[in-house]
């Protein structure tokens, strides 16, 4: 067996050879090529094994796997030393205090975020989470909330139409006949979504955003209720040093009505998180609830400003810009 008498010598010359292995990276590069090149030492003894009987092939391959493997640990073993012991290395200086690389991770948007944070406050006190349609016919987007056609109350939220009757909702409210139409009363929902309005995009207003709305109808409900919901959620979500207020307001659906506001440190004003009241009950009629047994109050907080309070964003555009470098802050 030729080919087991070259192969001893193969690793011979090499244990020798490897022993002076230069420190120069390049005569190394010659090294290595000269035993383990495409044209090497090993690359022409698995050459030579097809001219070994066949009985004796398997015997002689395996040794030459063993080779290969021994010889190419010590080249990298030897050669991964001599680069360490190598004069760059003896003047090497590590820096610990330097920080360390920065692996990339993703995150959740802010918006995802906070939409998270408020399902998970009003869940602990009861409410279930609903989803209604983006898309909705005028009635249940409007009528149904009494705010009939032409009335000015419409002008409060510039309406982007899918045609003479179909509008991309404006608020989540609709969402509030959607669950009365389909449930019988008592009532407790959120509704998270998104709604759209045709205003000038400007660092305060998309043309889309976030909106929960919030439904409770029961026998005894009343303003009180709605306030300590309020408070309770605001108190969770901004900690219970935040300041607020109520603020009589006014909207179709409700009455009486109100908006909330948290004061901003940081802007030295009030703004405002949501409005809210308690339905009004032609809404209740046009639901066929009788008003007379049922009460209820309802609520519908921006998405997107309570993300801006929350973490001190001071444009609104930065939620849908997809800039990394904003989102990898949260
Ligand atoms: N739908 C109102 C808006 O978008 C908010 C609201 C919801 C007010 C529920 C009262 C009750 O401005």
């Amino acid at each position: 067996m030729d080919l087991k008498r070259s192969i001893e010598s193969v690793r011979k010359s090499f244990l020798a050879d490897i022993e002076n292995l230069p420190a120069d990276p390049q005569k190394q590069e010659s090294f290595r090529v000269r035993y383990f090149g495409r044209k090497g030492e090993i690359a022409s003894l698995f050459h030579n094994l097809k001219d070994a009987k066949p009985s004796d092939r398997p015997q002689l391959g395996q040794l030459l796997n063993d080779l290969r493997e021994d010889l190419f640990s010590a080249f990298e073993e030897k050669a991964g030393k001599s680069k360490s012991d190598g004069k760059s290395g003896e003047n090497e200086h590590v820096d610990v205090s330097l920080p360390g690389l920065h692996l990339p991770a993703g995150s959740l948007h802010p918006l995802h975020q906070t939409l998270k944070d408020i399902k998970d406050i009003f869940m602990s006190i009861g409410f279930s989470v609903a989803y209604g349609p983006e898309i909705d016919d005028d009635y249940h987007n409007f009528q149904a909330l009494n705010i009939p056609k032409h009335h000015p109350a419409r002008d409060m939220q510039d309406t982007f139409f899918v045609d003479d009757n179909t509008v991309l909702r404006t608020h989540t409210s609709n969402v509030q006949i959607h669950l009365m139409e389909d449930e019988e009363p008592p009532l407790r929902f959120i509704v998270p979504g998104r709604v759209y309005r045709n205003e000038a995009i400007s660092f305060k207003s998309y043309c889309l955003f976030h909106q929960v709305e919030g439904l409770f109808v029961d026998k005894n409900v009343s303003f009180p209720d709605l306030k300590g919901t309020l408070e309770l959620f605001v108190n969770r979500c901004f900690g219970s040093d935040v300041k607020m207020r109520f603020r009589p307001s006014f909207f179709p659906f409700t009455e009486p009505s109100a908006e909330v506001d948290i004061w901003s440190e940081s802007r030295g004003e009030w703004l405002e998180i949501l409005g809210c009241g308690m339905v009004d009950p032609e809404v209740f009629k046009n639901v066929g609830y009788d008003p007379k047994i049922w009460h209820g109050f309802a609520f519908g907080m921006g998405v997107e400003r309570i993300a801006m309070l929350k973490y001190g964003i001071d444009d609104i555009r930065l939620f849908y810009q997809g800039d990394a470098r904003f989102l990898e802050q949260f």
